[in-house]
C-alpha cells in the first residue's frame, strides 16, 4: 500500500488530496497519513498542505522497488527489477538467477555488497549508500567471443551517463574503466555461462563510486568518487536511469549490427589512452608503446617503439599511463 501511494504521488502533477488517496486505495485517511509518515521517515520529502493534500517534493536516496520500476518503465529491455538492501554480490545473485533460467533483462540493484567482486579476483568496495552496485542479466543471441564487447558498451553507457548527469568530464581507460580527472569512478565485471558454443547468460556488473566522501587508498588506490570530483552529493537514481537508457540504445544497435563498428568513433574519441604513450603490462614484462585506437574486436592497437603495430587483448594485458594509472 505504501508503495502504491508513492507511485500515485510520483505520477501526480500537483497536490493529491488525502481524500483522493483514501478513495483510490480503499483505505481511511488516517491510514493514508500513516503511510505518508512512513515514506517521510524513509527520506521522501512530502509536502502536506491543508485543503490541498500531499505533494512529493524530493525522492529519498534509498532504493524502493516500486519507485525503481516506475523510474525505469520506459527501458524496454528490462523485464524485471530486483532491489536488495544487502547482498553478497549482485553478479553472484544474477548468476544464480541465470542458472535458474530467469529471463533476459533482469536488473539487480543493491544498497551494499558484502562480497563485491572486481576484475582479476580483486574485491570491490561496496559500502552502503556510497555507490551504485548493479548487475544486468542478459541472454543475447551473440557468440561467446563477443560477450566482452558488452563490457565495452556498458563502459560507454556509464561514461555518457556520468557526463550528462554530473557535468564532469568523464573518459574511458581502455578497455572499460570510467575515469574522471585520471582516477577511476566505475568498474565493470562481465561474467558468462556458455553451453557448447552458445551463451546461456551474460551478467554485466557495474560498480560506480558515487557518494563516497573518501576512498580507501589501499583497497582502491586509483579510485575517486563522483561526489569528490564534483564537490557535491550526486543523485544515484538519476545516474542509474541514465546508464540504463544509454545502455539500451547501445545494446539494441549492437544486437542489430552484431559488431562494434557503430561505436568505434565514439569510443575512440572518449578513450584516454588513444594517442598517448602507454605502459603495456604483459605476463612476460612491461614495455612502452603508443596507443593508436581500439579496433572492432575490442583490442587496443599499439605501435611499438621499433615501429611494429600490434593488437593487445584485455584478457592477458593491462595498460597504464607512463607515470600513473592514466597519464
Ligand atoms: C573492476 O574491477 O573494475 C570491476 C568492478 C565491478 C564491480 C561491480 S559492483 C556490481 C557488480 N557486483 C559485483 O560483485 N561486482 C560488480
Amino acid at each position: 500500500m505504501k508503495d502504491k501511494i508513492l507511485r500515485q504521488l510520483m505520477e501526480a502533477t500537483d497536490y493529491l488530496s488525502g481524500e483522493a488517496l483514501s478513495r483510490l486505495n480503499g483505505v481511511s485517511r488516517t491510514a493514508v497519513w500513516k503511510h505518508i509518515k512512513k515514506l517521510k521517515e524513509e527520506g521522501y520529502e512530502i509536502l502536506s498542505v491543508t485543503n490541498r493534500g500531499y505533494k512529493l517534493q524530493r525522492m529519498a536516496d534509498g532504493y524502493n522497488r516500486e519507485e525503481m520500476a516506475l523510474l525505469l518503465k520506459d527501458i524496454r529491455f528490462l523485464k524485471d527489477v530486483r532491489v536488495y538492501d544487502t547482498i553478497d554480490s549482485t553478479n553472484q545473485e544474477a548468476k544464480r538467477l541465470g542458472a535458474e533460467a530467469a529471463g533476459e533483462g533482469v536488473l539487480l540493484l543493491s544498497e551494499e555488497q558484502t562480497g563485491g567482486k572486481g576484475r582479476r579476483g580483486r574485491t570491490w568496495l561496496s559500502n552502503k549508500g556510497d555507490g551504485i552496485f548493479m548487475s544486468l542479466l542478459l541472454r543475447p543471441a551473440i557468440l561467446p567471443i563477443q560477450a566482452s564487447m558488452l563490457t565495452l558498451l556498458a563502459g560507454l553507457a556509464v561514461q555518457r551517463a556520468v557526463s550528462e548527469e554530473t557535468g564532469l568530464d568523464s573518459r574511458i581507460k581502455w578497455p572499460n574503466d570510467v575515469v574522471v580527472g585520471g582516477r577511476k569512478v566505475c568498474g565493470i565485471l562481465t561474467e558468462m555461462s556458455t553451453d557448447m558454443e552458445e551463451i546461456q547468460y551474460v551478467v554485466v556488473g557495474i560498480g560506480v563510486n558515487v557518494n563516497a566522501a573518501s576512498m580507501d587508498c589501499q583497497a582502491a588506490p586509483h579510485g575517486t568518487s563522483l561526489a569528490i570530483e564534483a564537490g557535491m552529493t550526486q543523485d544515484r537514481k538519476r545516474i542509474i536511469c541514465a546508464i540504463l537508457k544509454e545502455f539500451e540504445a547501445l545494446y539494441n544497435t549492437f544486437l542489430e549490427s552484431g559488431s562494434l563498428d557503430p561505436f568505434l568513433d565514439n569510443y575512440n574519441r572518449v578513450c584516454v589512452n588513444v594517442g598517448s604513450r602507454v605502459r603495456v603490462e604483459a605476463p612476460g614484462g612491461s614495455y612502452v608503446a603508443e596507443a593508436l585506437h581500439m579496433d572492432n574486436t575490442g583490442a587496443l592497437v599499439i605501435r611499438m617503439d621499433n615501429g611494429e603495430v600490434r593488437q593487445i587483448h584485455s584478457g592477458e594485458i593491462s595498460v597504464r599511463g607512463l607515470y600513473g594509472y592514466v597519464d
